[in-house]
């Protein structure tokens, strides 16, 4: 059992009274943040304080996790723009985009967990809105029209966001990079739908660029309209679980020498967008 208080209209929910010990020893907790998850999308434990390896012994009890063999910790990122501390800081300023992580991969992830180690002066809050409220918002017209729609995601629409001159090694580059097409309405297994949308989308299959690209960013705007976001303002010791499946994501900027430290641990997916 677990006490929860919402935190915005569409998306976020405090967990109350769980400590470090219960993230140890309370056998429940995993799959009472599991529906928690499915029904918030994102889950906040405020000052918890979780060691790497508490982090981690969670996590396997969430799913399989992603392992990163050349990392300290092969189950932990760290998440700091310090080229000293994470060796893809530089990409890392890509989050400061609206996202869903792994939208160029065949399965995305489930869910991230992320603890925080250190702190931006200023900046550095993470936000979050749903994507199933995003297609619940449509109008029934809207839902159908757009019901057959399919999206090319890709890393070079992320990173021209970032960078919308590059040099012709670095697009040559980006040519070489992920790119996959899905339905831009996510029929999920539990029979939710939400709305694939975020950065890595490129443009709608079959549409001309301009239109398809103005469609989506209209999309998301109102997908991350003022009152459909929760905004995580971060304190030491907080840990932050989102459901990845259901939520968009990005952190607000904050300086590259600042101190914020994060580490995050990935659940991996079960179910491709379809
Ligand atoms: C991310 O997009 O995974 C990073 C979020 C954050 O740094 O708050």
């Amino acid at each position: 059992m677990i006490s929860l208080q919402k935190l915005g209209a569409t998306v976020g929910a405090e967990v109350l009274g769980v400590d470090r010990d219960r993230f140890v020893h309370d056998e429940d907790l995993p799959s009472a943040c599991l529906q928690a998850l499915e029904d918030n999308g994102v889950l906040v434990f405020r000052g918890v304080h979780l060691d790497d390896q508490t982090q981690v012994a969670f996590c396997n009890r969430l799913g399989d996790i992603h392992r990163f063999p050349t990392h300290p910790i092969p189950e932990i990122s760290i998440v700091s723009l310090d080229p000293s501390k994470s060796a893809v800081a530089e990409y890392l300023k890509g989050t400061f985009d609206w996202h869903i992580d792994g939208t160029t991969d065949e399965v995305p992830n489930m869910a991230t967990v992320l603890s925080a180690h250190a702190l931006a002066e200023d900046g550095g809050q993470t936000e979050f809105a749903s994507t199933y409220a995003a297609y619940d918002l449509l109008s029934p017209d809207e839902q159908q029209r757009y019901g057959s729609l399919r999206v090319l995601h890709s890393f070079e629409a992320h990173q021209r966001r970032l960078n919308p001159n590059p040099s012709p090694e670095v697009e040559a580059d980006w040519a070489t990079r992920p790119k996959r097409e899905h339905p831009l309405v996510w029929r999920h297994r539990s029979g939710r739908c939400s709305l694939v949308l975020g950065a890595t989308a490129s443009h709608v299959v079959g549409w001309d660029i301009a239109p398809g690209q103005k469609l989506l960013e209209d999309l998301l705007a109102r997908a991350t309209a003022g009152d459909r976001v929760y905004r995580h303002e971060w304190s030491l010791g907080d840990t932050v679980i989102w459901d990845n499946r259901g939520v968009l994501h990005r952190v607000c900027p904050y300086d590259p020498t600042s101190p914020r430290e994060m580490h995050r641990t990935t659940i991996l997916g079960d179910e491709a967008i379809a």
